[in-house]
């Protein structure tokens, strides 16, 4: 049993983790169209991560004897133009995520909310290792370049690097 209030906030963390799979979709999209096969499907992946994320949520709710709302999903911005600017979008996307899982886990804490409190300590270690790996992407583009043979390298490991997530529902053929 939770609150009327953490049911809300939760399902509205539900809607922010099914945008931002959203907003990976859209990036895999625009790398493919890019020649970016690589980079597609590391965005695939995060696509199916973050779906993963909600259904999450969304079984915890339901676990919780509490009802699932589902709201609109907004469309995600036109995606801009050069590999970096999307691993910076995505890195700044992933740090409002992160604000957003704190803002529901001081909101638990202040309910006593004990399960719910322990549920979203996941998403807070999860939220670490996401900024970090964007990180490690950026830093990667800015040292080895983000045109040319640095990003066909940098490309190819993203490629290596999908494999190893979540699997991808529409990964683009190797
Ligand atoms: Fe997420
Ligand atoms: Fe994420």
């Amino acid at each position: 049993m939770i609150s009327d209030a953490m049911r809300t906030r939760l399902n509205e963390q539900i809607n922010h983790e099914l945008y931002s799979a959203y907003l990976y979709l859209s990036l895999s999209a625009h790398s493919e169209r890019a020649n970016l096969k690589g980079t597609a499907a590391w965005f695939m992946a995060k696509h199916s991560e973050e779906m993963t994320h909600a259904l999450k949520m969304y079984r915890y709710l339901l676990d919780q004897d509490a009802d699932v709302t589902l709201a609109t999903v907004h469309a995600p911005p036109v995606s801009p133009d050069g590999v970096l600017a999307m691993f910076e979008d995505t890195l700044a996307h992933e740090r409002s995520v992160t604000a957003g899982i704190n803002d529901l886990v001081d909101h638990a804490l202040s309910e006593k909310d004990h399960a719910t409190n322990i549920f979203l300590q996941w998403f807070v270690t999860e939220q670490i290792e996401e900024e970090a790996t964007v990180n490690d992407i950026i830093g990667r583009l800015k040292l080895f370049g983000d045109q040319g043979q640095g990003l066909l390298m940098i490309d190819n490991e993203l490629g290596a690097a999908a494999k190893t997530m979540a699997p991808a529902a529409a990964a683009p053929a190797a």
